[in-house]
């Protein structure tokens, strides 16, 4: 029997929306949005970063939705069912290669959030000075155990959403997580707005700065719209395997990236306000979430709470994203080596682990290790987020753009004919000629000039 003819698939609109969103939105877009806008000159970047999304994002994302929707596998099995005998496939490998090695580090920073949640709950933030904090955040780091056991601790929560499959796991945890998210970012929005010297981060945010941009500015915002909307990898094709017959692929695309993009901006609304209200170098780069905010917890009333409420919507983020990689890898191993879901969980989330840990520790015991200057955690990070997502963006739209056939295309997009699919002809045309060059740039940016 085919394994396409007992798929799971999603039961409902929301609940598609709620796990493609869940992918999309994660800590690319709530520790790692504000910190490159922080250190790119805050709205020009926002700008140029909205550009990227609407020009580049959205097409890429219907590209991954039609591949997956047509091919009803895996990454893999669908560029096999759509191009047999073609080497097309390839690009589904280093998708569950790209999955291997963005769930192994990504888990790491997962797991620090639970370390916070712990924390606020804990000792919590209290008059602590920044060389405090700042400290408290490097002794964790480098213990050798601390780290590795909260990254296990995320993995299995994730593999126990993830074995439950896609209607009583995935869809049935993005439907309530989601939302919890948005509360709580409206929460934390709102306490942000109304400190001192708010207005300060908010123009800081919404008011463009040119002369802070550069083409190194441009890059980065295309690099991290692929990061923040889950592209390249096929995480985003495997969900849409799941999708129904009827579904619109555009405009699913489209409310997905609109999610993703006012989640990230929400982000930068929380985080710029706080920073400007205690003269905080909006330019802290990584550890702005992580040393910065508990600063600014411990100085304001029921700053334990807020601190709280930001890790528990950071590790919640976090989880719907991971849940959307490790489907990558589970989705593969079951269907392709023919064994249960459960045993696939185990076998993709074990796996990974192993290299998890390794990111893990090459922050403290494993720190000398290096290649070229990186450490294995920055390595793995510059692997996937600057070779691996572009090139496997890259050849998505090559794939749909110019091997696929014009009506085959349509067909997929307009659920054959029955959808008027207006924006077909400039879609095609992005796929074909604007998104290619667009991405090669990127990438061959990033192998010369280094990390994004
Ligand atoms: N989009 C996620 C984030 O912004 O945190 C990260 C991510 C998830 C990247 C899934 C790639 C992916 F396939």
């Amino acid at each position: 029997m085919s394994v396409s003819n007992n798929r799971d698939s999603f039961g409902s609109k929301f609940g598609i929306i709620a796990a493609a969103a869940g992918s999309a939105v994660g800590l690319g877009n709530i520790w790692k949005f504000p910190y490159i806008t922080g250190q790119n000159g805050g709205g020009a970047f926002l700008l140029i970063y909205l550009l990227f999304v609407f020009l580049l994002g959205i097409p890429v994302m219907i590209s991954e939705f039609s591949i997956g929707r047509r091919g009803q596998r895996n990454v893999f099995g669908s560029f096999k069912a759509i191009s047999p005998g073609t080497p097309w496939y390839f690009v589904g490998i280093m998708g569950v290669v790209a999955a291997f090695v963005i769930l192994s580090f990504y888990s790491a920073v997962a797991g620090w959030t639970l370390e916070y949640i712990v924390k606020s709950v804990t000792i919590g933030f209290g008059n602590q000075s920044t060389q405090q904090l700042g400290d408290a955040f490097q002794n964790f780091l480098v213990h050798p155990i601390r780290p590795i056991i909260w990254q296990l601790v995320f993995m299995t929560i994730t593999a126990y959403i993830v074995i439950g499959g896609i209607k009583n796991g995935i869809e049935k945890y993005s439907k309530f997580l989601m939302p919890l998210l948005v509360f709580f970012l409206l929460v934390l929005c709102v306490r942000s707005i109304t400190l001192p010297n708010a207005s300060k981060g908010l123009a800081f945010l919404f008011k463009p700065d040119f002369s802070k941009v550069t083409i190194k500015t441009v890059l980065f915002a295309m690099g991290q719209a692929f990061f923040s909307l889950s592209l390249g990898m096929g995480a985003l094709i495997t969900y849409a395997s799941y999708f129904r017959k009827t579904d619109n692929l555009g405009r699913t695309a489209l409310n997905v990236s609109l999610a993703d993009t006012f989640i990230a901006v929400l982000a930068g609304v929380v985080i710029f306000p706080a920073v400007f209200a205690f003269n905080i170098e909006p330019t802290a780069g990584p550890s702005l979430v992580f040393i910065t905010l508990p600063e600014i917890f411990s100085h304001i009333p029921m700053g334990n709470l807020f601190g709280l409420i930001f890790f528990i919507l950071l590790a919640v983020a976090a989880l719907t994203s991971t849940v959307s990689v490790l489907e990558v890898v589970v989705a593969y191993f079951s269907e392709e080596l023919r064994i249960n879901r459960l045993k696939a969980t185990i076998l993709a989330s074990v796996s990974i682990s192993v290299l998890g840990v390794l990111a893990s520790l090459s922050f403290g015991p494993l720190s000398d290790i290096k290649l070229s200057g990186k450490t294995i955690f920055d390595m793995l990070d510059f692997l996937a987020s600057n070779i691996l997502l572009p090139l496997g963006g890259m050849l998505i739209v090559i794939f749909v753009g110019w091997y696929l056939n014009k009506s085959t295309l349509f067909d997929e997009v307009s659920n054959g004919g029955e959808l008027k699919a207006g924006y077909f002809p400039i879609y095609r045309f992005i796929v074909r000629f604007i998104a290619p060059l667009a991405i090669a740039a990127i990438f061959i940016y990033s192998v010369f000039y280094g990390s994004l």
